[in-house]
């Protein structure tokens, strides 16, 4: 079963940790077979392009190897500048003229040249506007990126066979969680090392996506540029690594205004869609990503939003075997693990 041909590991390549996971589905559930981490080469990525691509194919080698991976078809994702994510509503019409459609409109919305990108797209169904339209999501996705990815996963000697978005490997990864009430409207906010997304959900549909340029990073750039010390110093003070090199309380007061900053942003984007016509309000936020280690964070959103607000814990949504993962490596994982796991549900024929 469980070499099954369609069978896939999920490795999550974010600019500063890797993440891999692999599950076995049974008919009880899927059942958490493998899952690691590692800080990869500060620089590797920049902006979500590969800078360095042989350390970092050398970097997802050893993280294979050291959790005894064997499976070598992979599912990646990207996100950030590079992909582009809208709803279009476009006039109903048979399927196959519905495709010609949807290529040569996409050209209007999306902001490069539309032989430079990728194109998929999935029809949500009628469009709240109008009975006569159709609603459907666009995702464009920089050819040159795709490429660069696909050279790295095979660097890695490994076999690309899915190539998913960073939003919706995290929705797929929510969606399997046993407690979510899909009626009720959730804000999945990822704070990684570099950027931050927000996806707002209702009955699994997304209603809302933003993605910037936010994250942990800009609290190494700020401790750095405060106390002369290098970004790689910087991170291992924030990680609890080093204690040498610069106060706590420095640490702490920096990422809290950092903090403070991401709740603004995400307070704009909950107030922008809260004063939509649909009089609709959030009313859960799961929060992800290694930004909800900074202190103030998670506080910040719960004073200022009326609704509840938590870190996410994939692992929930999976059968997971306590003696093989315990408990407090679970925990420290969970908020890190979402997109890796999200993308190891995926299936080799899926779209
Ligand atoms: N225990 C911790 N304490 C404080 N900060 C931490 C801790 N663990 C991780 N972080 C921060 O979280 C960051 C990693 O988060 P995450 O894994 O979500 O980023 P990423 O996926 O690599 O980045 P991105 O998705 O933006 O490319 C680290 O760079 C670090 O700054
Ligand atoms: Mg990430």
């Amino acid at each position: 079963m469980f070499r099954k041909k369609d069978h896939l590991v999920g490795l999550d390549i974010g600019s500063s940790f890797i993440k891999m996971a692999e599950l076995k589905t049974t008919g009880q559930g899927h059942v958490l077979h493998k899952f690691g981490m590692a800080r990869i080469t500060p620089g590797s990525i920049v902006e979500g392009r590969i800078v360095d691509m042989h350390g970092l194919a050398n970097d997802i080698k050893s993280l294979f190897k050291s959790q005894k991976v064997h499976e070598k078809n992979v599912a990646i994702s990207t996100g950030g500048h590079s992909v582009v994510i809208k709803t279009i509503n476009t006039t109903t019409r048979p399927e196959k003229e519905l495709h010609n459609t949807i290529y040569s409109e996409a050209e209007q919305y999306i902001p490069y040249d539309i032989d430079d990108v990728n194109i998929d797209y999935q029809i949500i169904g009628e469009s709240e506007s109008s009975p006569e339209l159709l609603s459907v999501l666009l995702v464009a996705v920089k050819k040159d990126l795709v490429a660069e990815y696909i050279e790295l996963i095979h660097l890695a000697g490994l076999n690309p066979k899915i190539i998913d978005v960073d939003t919706f490997a995290l929705q797929n990864a929510y969606e399997i969680l046993p407690y979510k009430n899909a009626e009720q409207i959730t804000l999945l906010a990822d704070v990684g090392a570099s950027k931050m997304s927000l996806n707002i959900l209702k009955a699994n549909a997304s209603l809302m996506m933003r993605d910037n340029m936010s994250g942990t990073n800009q609290i190494l750039e700020e401790i750095s540029n405060q106390t002369g010390i290098t970004l790689e110093e910087a991170e291992q003070a924030l990680n609890g690594e080093r204690k040498d090199v610069v106060s706590r309380d420095t640490i702490q007061s920096i990422g809290f205004k950092v903090a403070q900053a991401w709740c603004s942003e995400i307070l704009e984007v909950v107030n922008a869609f809260q004063s939509g016509a649909n009089n609709e309000k959030v009313e859960k936020v799961l929060l992800s990503g290694g930004g909800v280690f900074i202190d103030g964070f998670k506080d910040c959103l719960l004073s200022e939003l009326d609704a509840d607000v938590s870190i996410i814990n994939p692992f929930e949504g999976l059968i997971v075997n306590e003696k093989k993962f315990p408990d407090s490596f679970i925990t420290k994982a969970a908020p890190q693990a979402p997109i890796a796991i999200g993308l190891a549900l995926r299936r080799v024929d899926d779209k």
